[in-house]
């Protein structure tokens, strides 16, 4: 092993400096050439060259050391990472000495002296392929040998999954010294591969046989590389896991390493993991067409949708991105991010209201965009319930502004982030973005094409369910959910955000694109699974508190109206909604009433205009409560209809508009 130690410490001083380690591979490979060449006439004169076959030797050799040293060059085999050998280079360089020995025989045979032992020929080409090949293998071997004599504190795993993401990991294990893990083996649900090796190491066994493994084996940690698995399978992996008492971790996907958003071989196991949604694909070459050399506008850009979509933006290479929010220092943490992630990108932060049209204009004049995806909004439903006016004043009219100044500076795009509380709405949120789509869609004439993008939560964004739920289970509970049986949508942010990039590339004018969002998920069954993810037992370590649903909740959120159509929308994860739109002089009129009512702080001519517009609109009962005497026989009656249907809007009229 001593020999080892010096063996790799002398090799890893030679390649610390890439100048060094080129020098000594060239040197390295000079050598070999010139060795297997008077090599191959040793070997055919039995270790005695006769004497007038000496100068042919000399001769040849020189011709080999020359031509393969060009070959070798010239395929670029003068330049490879040794570290990291693998069976593709062994082919190029089996190859590379095949074309070097073709060619320099060539040479031998016109220039050097008759008659040429031409058996040499053939075993030159043999020796220098073993030792072209050997001594890479043999950097890699002492390399590998060295790094795992190292890690005596390294943590014992197992890697669960013995495919190919798995193997991968295994090399990556042996190659790389940062990576702290000693691996005992395979674990892997199919039994077939039971008792099989893989790179040398066993499977050992499946998920249920993990808590014998462990303890047989010493180890601590399970890497799990199972990137195909569904939610189900990831968690049911998880859950074994835990049962063998072993931490778990996990390898990023694709699209996290493609982004550099991680550098870790393996990471903590995320939530996002259980939810198991399959990678998108994405039709990259229509999203760059549109966004590669254009400026592009994002509003909201500090939020959580709107930072993620410059981040997915800026990998497409726009002239320029403006990031405009109202929020300072988020969106100075959005700048700092950006510069540091792509410096080479023009990222302008603007800071300003979309509810100020001077403003808007200022930065539209200055920047000239060509596409806007708009994401600044208010979305937080019980707050929107209780600031109804500011809810209509942001979602309504910021996006009307946003929307008719895009068009005045004559935007080719405008893109509206939209919500699935905008379907049937029972809040002032949902009703406010279901307006904002209409508003949208009414400013269609055939010029720049006017699309909203409706989706599900996001996992993880601002204010919502599981920072929160982090931020409980660090404090030590409890969790607190407001209704056993509450189902939410969700897709990662990531995502969503590239979806809405892939849906504005199909875009082709006043469509409602709706995301595909897989199964709804229990907000209690999520809450149990990130106590789990934090090592913790649910209900026993970590109560979950059940507080009742909140003003405009909805117990599950629809993504397009049942009575209503989607059509397919050119990509599997992507439809567009067929439902009612309003004409524009129809859409001015209520936005003027709307208006109006703001102006005049008129809360009960606000919603009945809002129920006007949105007829499917289900006014909460605390806001019709608000609205008029509680007591009143008609208003009861539509309180009671907005707790189970939808209130006719007849009803709400008559209730509400008969004490105007
Ligand atoms: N988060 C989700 O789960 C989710 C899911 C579907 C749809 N959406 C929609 O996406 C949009 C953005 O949501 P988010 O989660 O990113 O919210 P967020 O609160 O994280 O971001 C919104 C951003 O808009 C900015 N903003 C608000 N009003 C503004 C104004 N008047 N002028 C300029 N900037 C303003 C805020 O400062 C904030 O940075 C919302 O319309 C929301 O309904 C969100």
């Amino acid at each position: 092993m001593k020999f080892f130690h010096l063996v790799a410490a002398a090799l890893a001083n030679v390649f610390r400096s890439k100048r060094g380690y080129l020098w000594a591979i060239r040197l390295a490979q000079l050598t070999l050439f010139a060795l297997a060449g008077i090599g191959s006439f040793l070997l055919r004169f039995e270790f005695s060259v006769p004497a007038d076959s000496l100068r042919a030797m000399w001769l040849a050799t020189a011709i080999w050391v020359m031509v393969k040293a060009a070959t070798f060059q010239a395929l670029g085999l003068g330049r490879g990472v040794w570290r990291y050998f693998s069976v593709r280079d062994m082919a190029r360089v089996a190859a590379a000495n095949i074309a070097a020995s073709l060619a320099s025989s060539i040479a031998i045979l016109a220039f050097c002296p008759a008659p040429f032992p031409r058996s040499t020929l053939a075993i030159d080409l043999l020796l220098c392929a073993v030792f072209t090949v050997g001594i890479r293998s043999g950097t890699r071997l002492i390399l590998e040998l060295a790094s795992r004599a190292h890690t005596t504190t390294d943590r014992r795993a197992f890697i669960y999954g013995a495919g190919g993401a798995g193997a991968l990991l295994l090399r990556e294990a042996r190659s790389n010294p940062t990576f702290r893990y000693r691996i005992c083996g395979f674990i892997d649900d199919n039994p077939e591969k039971h008792g099989m090796l893989v790179n040398g190491l066993p499977v050992c066994g499946a998920g249920e046989d993990l808590p014998r493994l462990a303890a047989a084996h010493h180890a601590q940690e399970a890497l799990i590389a199972i990137p195909s698995a569904s939610g189900s399978e990831f968690s049911r992996v998880v859950e074994h896991c835990r049962r063998a008492g072993l931490k778990f971790r996990t390898m990023p996907s694709l699209a996290e390493m493609a982004d550099g958003r991680v550098t870790a071989q393996v990471r903590d196991v995320a939530v996002e993991d259980l939810l198991g949604r399959s990678a998108v694909e994405l039709n990259w070459s229509g999203i760059r067409s549109k966004i590669e050399n254009s400026v592009v506008l994002v509003t909201g850009a500090a939020g959580s949708i709107g930072s993620e979509l410059c981040r997915q933006i800026a990998r497409f290479q726009p002239a320029a991105l403006v990031g405009f929010d109202c929020s300072e220092t988020a969106l100075f943490e959005i700048e700092q991010e950006m510069r540091r992630r792509y410096p080479a990108l023009a990222f302008h932060p603007e800071i300003g209201s979309i509810q100020n049209r001077q403003r808007l204009g200022d930065v539209f004049r200055r920047y000239q965009p060509s596409i806007v995806y708009h994401a600044a909004a208010f979305k937080h439903v019980p707050m929107m319930e209780a600031h109804v006016f500011e809810a209509v004043e942001n979602n309504v009219f910021g996006t009307y502004n946003v929307a008719t100044i895009s068009a005045e500076f004559g935007v080719g795009d405008f893109v509206m982030i939209s919500s699935d509380k905008a379907v049937r709405p029972t809040n002032m949120m949902g009703v406010t973005k279901r307006v904002a789509e209409l508003t949208v869609r009414s400013l269609q004439n055939g010029g720049p094409r006017f699309v909203s993008v409706r989706f599900g939560n996001v996992l993880g964004s601002n204010g919502s369910v599981v920072p929160i739920f982090k931020r409980q289970i660090a404090a030590g509970g409890p969790i607190t959910v407001t209704h056993p049986e509450m189902k939410r949508y969700f897709m990662t942010i990531p995502e969503a955000s590239q979806l809405v990039l892939e849906a504005s590339s199909m875009a082709r004018g006043g469509e409602i694109f709706i995301l595909e969002m897989g199964e709804p998920v229990r907000i209690a069954d999520l809450a149990r699974q990130l106590v789990k993810l934090s090592g913790l037992r649910p209900d026993e370590d970590i109560r979950i508190e059940f507080t009742g649903a909140r003003p405009g909740e909805k117990l599950f959120e629809e993504l397009h109206n049942t009575e209503e159509q989607t059509i397919a929308g050119g990509h599997e994860k992507i439809r567009i909604y067929a439902g009612a739109s309003l004409p524009h002089e129809k859409m001015a009129r209520h936005l003027g009433v709307l208006r109006a009512a703001c102006e005049s702080r008129d809360i009960r001519r606000l919603v009945l205009e809002l129920k006007d517009m949105v007829p499917d609109y289900n006014p909460s009962k605390e806001l019709l409560a608000r609205l008029i005497d509680p007591g009143h026989f008609r208003l009861a009656r539509a309180i009671d209809a907005a707790e189970t249907a939808i209130a006719p809007v007849e009803e709400v009229r008559v209730a509400v508009g008969g004490l105007l």
